[in-house]
């Protein structure tokens, strides 16, 4: 797909990932949508890329919330008109808990965020992308995690949620086919980003922003000296509309634990209990 001229949208715009997509779309000759829960940093955001003449806009998105999402939709439509691609980006972290002790408040917000966001955009998005008929893409943001559980790392809720981010991509592929809106999943290793310190902006109706300062120091860490530059992801993403790929890996991935993990479904699926479909 041309993406030069299009208009795109991008959650979760103001740090990060979303930052960098949305500077590879703009640098790629998009209109952007910079859509945050933090708004004077995704406003300041905005300012940084249209210092350099391109044509991007700010607006506050919380992605858990369905009317948040229309009124970003109105205002990106308002201001850009027809929409092309949406980046279903928006997620934050949940590790260092074991499932017995995580509180049922804590899975709401990691599903109300990598989940629901997703789902809103697919619902709200998805067909403001197909009822002008033109070329559209949607790439929602999964993750290595969405193939595999990290042993030690007790992130099973923020995996759990990327898992279905990758089912829900799946799904949505198949829905799409036949039209010509493609779909692509973003499935990064680890990035340099902000998202240890993802509970800052939990929203209010979520029980607010958290702190947890050990667990986020160590997942800072390991980001901060393996994690890629977010600005590649972004190039990443621009390559996947491009060339309509679907799972879009980038940076270290865990191959060999994702493969054991097939293996060993393929050997359960030898089972005399398993029957012919
Ligand atoms: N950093 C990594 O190593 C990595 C790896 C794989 C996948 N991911 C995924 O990439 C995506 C982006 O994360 P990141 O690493 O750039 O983190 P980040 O914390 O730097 O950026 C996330 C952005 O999302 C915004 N956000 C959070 N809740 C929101 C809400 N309710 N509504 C709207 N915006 C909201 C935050 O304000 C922030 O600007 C997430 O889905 C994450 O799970 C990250």
């Amino acid at each position: 797909m041309d993406i030069s001229g299009k208009t795109a949208i991008v959650t979760g715009a103001a740090s990060g990932i979303g930052l960098g997509i949305a500077t590879a779309l703009a640098e790629a000759g998009a209109n952007v949508v910079m859509a945050d829960i933090q708004k004077d940093l995704v406003e300041q955001a905005a300012h940084g890329l249209s210092g350099t003449n391109k044509r991007v806009m700010p607006v506050r998105i919380d992605v858990t919330q369905e009317q948040s999402v229309l009124d970003a939709l109105a205002e990106a439509e308002r201001n850009f008109g027809k929409l092309h691609i949406a980046c279903n980006n928006a997620g934050v972290p949940m590790h260092g808990t074991k499932l017995i002790d995580v509180p049922p408040a804590d899975w709401e917000f990691v599903m109300g965020v990598n989940i629901w966001g997703i789902i809103h955009g697919i619902r709200h998005f998805v067909p403001a992308i197909l009822k002008h008929g033109e070329e559209g893409h949607i790439v929602n943001t999964a993750s290595v995690a969405g193939f595999q559980n990290r042993r030690g790392t007790n992130q099973g809720p923020y995996s759990m949620s990327k898992y279905a981010a990758l089912s829900l991509s799946e799904a949505l592929e198949q829905e799409l086919e036949g039209t010509n809106v493609g779909v692509s999943v973003l499935c990064p290793g680890p990035i340099a980003t902000n998202i240890a310190r993802g509970a800052r902006n939990r929203p209010d109706h979520m029980g607010g922003p958290q702190v947890k300062a050990n667990d986020e120091a160590m997942l800072a860490e390991r980001l901060a000296t393996m994690g890629l530059d977010p600005k590649k992801v972004g190039e990443r993403v621009v390559d996947a509309i491009r060339t309509k790929t679907f799972y879009a890996f980038v940076s270290a991935v865990p191959a060999a634990v994702i493969k054991a993990r097939h293996r060993r479904i393929e050997e359960a699926l030898n089972s005399p209990w398993v029957t012919h479909y």
